[in-house]
């Protein structure tokens, strides 16, 4: 049993096996804009924001809160631990083998099937600015199967969607519909981080300043035609004006699509093997790209909100360019703009995901946890390229099959769970002595602080809300009882790190970043931890059967 948490030891100063360290600060800052701003602020702002009207600030800056906490933890792992792999290295140092392959099985989520959902927004930016262009591209050619065939089946109103079944050719008895343009961008993608990470860097650097150039364009523009009597629309639930038209409910309700325009940060710390002094490095870009991005996100919905009744983003895909329609603020130039650097903005998240994940394969094999052929480093390009192919085939294939929700639902609850983990696992780490230069998380005992402010809360809370609390335990009830389950269990959770912080005087900083990760999973559905499990399971299997046989820890051990 011991054998399955069998911890690596890594010292501070493991070296890479052959990638370049070409990488500095604002490299990292740049790679760290480039994968979180994306398809999470360019199309699902919209949907959020109608949710959650201008509340949606709130869930914003409770995302970012969390998040910040989280890259603390992976800032404090990256410093100590600089080498390839991501949540994966940082649990196999502090939770052993069985957890790490979890955490590697689980990013995959967040890595490749992220950026599933990436290259489907990336199609659907494409093909409106060309349609802008005035041309067109046959709509069974820009959706996936999945999705014309649920709009048919589900009666959607949406024209594209329904048009594209109507019109699709017949291959057999198979109608021909496939996201060419998802597909394409893919291979493009693929192949960029083939031939190595300096010419990514550069092309990365450049679209992230062209990106952020015109996200201020719209802020400053959208700025002009702000009516600010639209961040207090009339609430449909109380009548009277209110900045959260639909209560505190209706801000949660977004969580998902706002947690995922804050995935990516993370992801920078998988390229500490190819950065000039990670431990210095590393940690700063983490920190400076997360509070930028955090700006940008309030910025841009105070701008949203208060250009267009929140009413009127009901089903709108690319809400940026949407605010300058003709029945809008009616700026056509910045309705071409826009849509362009949306595509731009959205291939650089596709280009640091798709470098993330050949890596924390890189790191898994290399550990003997999967086949060897993903350690094999291009002699000329210094790139792990068998790994970076696979990684371009796992993306492709599910193109042609899955639909945008499930997979955005999928990616946010790997993620938040590898989140949950790297916070968890700093709390278990051992105690270090100062290094000066070196990047270190503040310790600051978390044993009053925090039973106090978390059972503090519950009381206050209490008061606010006594009926939330009194049906608490009403799990049956259709529309509210998933939610009330996952707070109760939350309560519970929290409940046992009061006492474990009381006893063992945890530290606060990643206290704070497991209860926040923790608190932003009970948005999660039943439907979708059903299918995180069925992925866990055959994680397992896969783990049982391979990589406990082929670990070269439990080899190492075995001998002596
Ligand atoms: N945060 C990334 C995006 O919004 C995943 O595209």
């Amino acid at each position: 049993m011991s054998q399955l948490f069998r911890r690596k030891v890594y010292s501070d100063t493991d070296t890479s096996t052959g990638l370049l360290r070409v990488l500095g600060v604002w490299d990292i800052v740049f790679f760290g804009i480039a994968a979180i701003i994306g398809a999470g602020s360019f199309s699902s702002l919209g949907e959020a924001v109608f949710r959650g009207g201008p509340g949606v600030i709130l869930l914003y800056l409770i995302c970012g809160f969390a998040c910040g906490f989280t890259a603390l933890c992976y800032a404090e792992f990256a410093s100590r631990i600089p080498t390839a792999g991501s949540a994966y290295t940082y649990a196999y140092a502090s939770f052993g083998e069985l957890i790490a392959w979890v955490i590697g099985w689980a990013l995959i989520m967040e890595y490749s099937f992220g950026n599933i959902y990436v290259a489907f927004s990336w199609s659907d930016y494409f093909t409106s600015f060309l349609g802008r262009l005035g041309m067109h591209i046959p709509d069974y050619l820009t959706c996936s199967y999945t999705e014309a065939s649920k709009a048919v089946l589900n009666g959607s109103e949406n024209k594209e969607l329904i048009n594209a079944w109507n019109t699709a050719p017949l291959i057999g008895n198979l109608k021909f519909i496939v996201d060419i343009p998802a597909l394409v961008i893919n291979g493009l993608i693929t192949w960029l981080c083939y031939v190595g990470v300096k010419e990514s860097k550069n092309f990365n650097n450049s679209l992230v300043l062209l990106k952020l150039g015109v996200i201020l364009l719209v802020i400053l523009v959208g700025f002009a035609y702000i009516n600010t009597d639209n961040w207090t629309p009339i609430s449909p639930v109380t009548g009277s004006p209110s900045f959260m038209p639909n209560g505190f409910t209706g801000v949660m309700s977004a969580v998902s699509g706002v947690f995922f325009a804050y995935i990516g940060f993370d992801a920078l710390s998988v390229l500490s093997e190819e950065t000039k002094d990670p431990q210095k490095t590393l940690p700063k870009g983490m920190i400076i790209s997360l509070v930028l991005c955090t700006v940008i996100y309030i910025a841009l919905t105070l701008v949203l909100t208060g250009m267009v009744d929140y009413k009127k983003f009901d089903g709108v895909g690319d809400p940026l360019s949407f605010i300058f329609e003709k029945t809008n603020a009616n700026v056509a130039w910045m309705e071409l703009v826009v849509s362009f650097v949306a595509i731009v903005a959205i291939t650089t998240v596709l280009l640091v995901f798709q470098m993330g994940q050949p890596r924390i394969w890189y790191a898994m094999s290399r550990d003997g946890l999967m086949p060897q052929k993903f350690l094999k480093i291009h002699p000329k390009y210094k790139t792990p390229s068998f790994a970076t192919i696979v990684t371009g085939i796992v993306v492709g294939i599910p193109i042609l099959f899955t639909d945008k929700t499930f997979i955005l639902d999928f990616t946010s609850i790997g993620t938040i769970f590898a989140f949950v983990l790297v916070c968890a696992g700093v709390l278990v780490l051992p105690a270090k002595e100062k290094i000066k230069g070196r990047f270190h998380l503040p310790y600051i005992n978390g044993k009053i602080i925090f039973p106090v402010v978390f059972i503090g809360g519950l009381i206050a809370f209490y008061y606010w809300q006594p009926e939330f609390f009194h049906t608490l335990m009403n799990w049956g009830d259709p529309k509210e009882g998933e939610f009330r389950a996952s707070i109760f269990f939350f309560i519970i959770i929290n409940l046992i790190l009061c006492v474990i912080a009381f006893i063992k005087n945890l530290s606060l900083i990643p206290l704070v970043g497991l209860s926040s990760c923790l608190y932003l999973l009970t948005g999660m559905s039943h439907e979708n931890w059903f299918w995180f499990g069925m992925w866990f399971l055959i994680g397992m299997f896969i783990y049982f059967f391979y990589g406990y046989k082929n670990s070269k820890l439990g080899k190492e051990l075995k001998k002596g």
